[in-house]
């Protein structure tokens, strides 16, 4: 019989044969995947596991929190956060093309999460064995996606962890391989995993590094976050997160248009809203999102933050639009 107790009980004892008495280490990126596949780790060999939390400084507001605080509160995982944000920006100056964004932030990443596993490897304070596994949160429909060799084209290249260098080699720990997303959610529930992480939308690996069309520097992914916190908080009290597959706020950066507040002239940046409905992400349907909640949404915006000066809405289908502007 299929529960989210059984599945966790034959999972965490696969998970114990494979691992021993070596040692394990976990990327987290704050998304469900990552965060049950560790939760399951832990669950299996406690202490053995240490997660690597790369703060590249484009997340959303309250996500890094969530991960340094909630998670490690709720699952006890032995946790080292690298504060990367500089490194990260320094990265991305001058840049404005996505898929460019894309290879800086996966490459970054890559430089960033090989030099905390090399101090842990190489660190006295976690004794014992060498590290020798990696856990990675890969799903059945990813497992049969790269297996499957359907020839679908790669429109977007996707960032993982991968290619590490030959003094850094892991065995692969992959115990989601078998789940389904709402497998894994009901399994992470079970594990303890806080809602708010088991139940997050889809968000991409480089963040809002590609939700700011043109450079992005500290400034707008400020600008970008109060946005962006302000949509899906109004989202949420509407009720409407189970509908929304997810609704990226992009930031229109290199566009100004002309506003009026007050009696003063403003010259200010407009965000957008694409909130999407979709099984599976390969297409999707723009939500038909009440009025009303529009309405809050773009008064409480262009209210509260300063630099921007008008919201809009995309009505665009996948295809042809993507869900992702960049
Ligand atoms: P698109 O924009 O291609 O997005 O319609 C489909 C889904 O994939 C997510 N996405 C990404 N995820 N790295 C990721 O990990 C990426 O570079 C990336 N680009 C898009 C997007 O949020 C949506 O859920």
């Amino acid at each position: 019989e299929w529960t989210a107790a059984n599945v966790v009980e034959s999972l965490v004892a696969d998970v114990k044969e494979t691992i021993g008495d070596k040692r394990v280490l976990c990327a987290l990126s704050g998304g469900v995947d990552s965060s049950v596949a560790a939760a399951l780790v832990q669950r299996a060999v406690g202490d053995q596991l240490t997660c690597v939390f790369v703060d590249h400084g484009l997340l959303r507001s309250g996500e890094a929190e969530q991960v340094e605080k909630e998670f490690v509160e709720a699952t006890g995982v032995d946790l080292v956060v690298v504060d990367a944000r500089e490194q990260f920006l320094s990265a991305l100056a001058g840049v404005s093309d996505p898929e460019e964004k894309r290879k800086i932030i996966g490459r970054e990443f890559i430089r960033v999460f090989e030099q905390a596993a090399r101090d842990i490897v190489g660190s006295g304070e976690r004794e014992g064995h060498p590290v020798e596994f990696l856990v990675q949160g890969t799903l059945y429909p990813d497992v049969v996606e790269s297996g499957g060799g359907t020839g679908t084209a790669n429109i977007k290249s996707h960032h993982n962890v991968g290619g590490l260098p030959d003094d850094l080699q892991f065995k692969l720990v992959e115990p989601l391989r078998l789940l389904f997303k709402d497998e894994v959610r009901q399994v992470g529930l079970e594990l303890g995993v806080p809602e708010v992480i088991v139940w997050r939308q889809p968000f991409p690996g480089p963040g809002l590094g590609i939700r700011i069309v043109g450079e992005v520097t500290a400034d707008r992914l400020d600008i970008l976050r109060a946005a962006d916190e302000i949509a899906r908080h109004e989202l949420s009290a509407a009720g409407l997160d189970r509908d929304i597959w997810q609704c990226p706020v992009v930031l229109l950066a290199d566009v100004r248009s002309v506003g009026v507040q007050g009696d003063g002239r403003t010259y200010g940046h407009p965000v957008v809203l694409r909130p999407v409905s979709s099984e599976d992400a390969m297409t999707a349907d723009w939500t038909r999102v009440p009025y009303e909640v529009l309405a809050k949404i773009s008064t409480r915006i262009t209210n509260e933050v300063r630099e921007v000066n008008r919201v809009v809405l995309d009505v665009t289908s996948k295809p042809p639009g993507t869900i992702e502007w960049e």
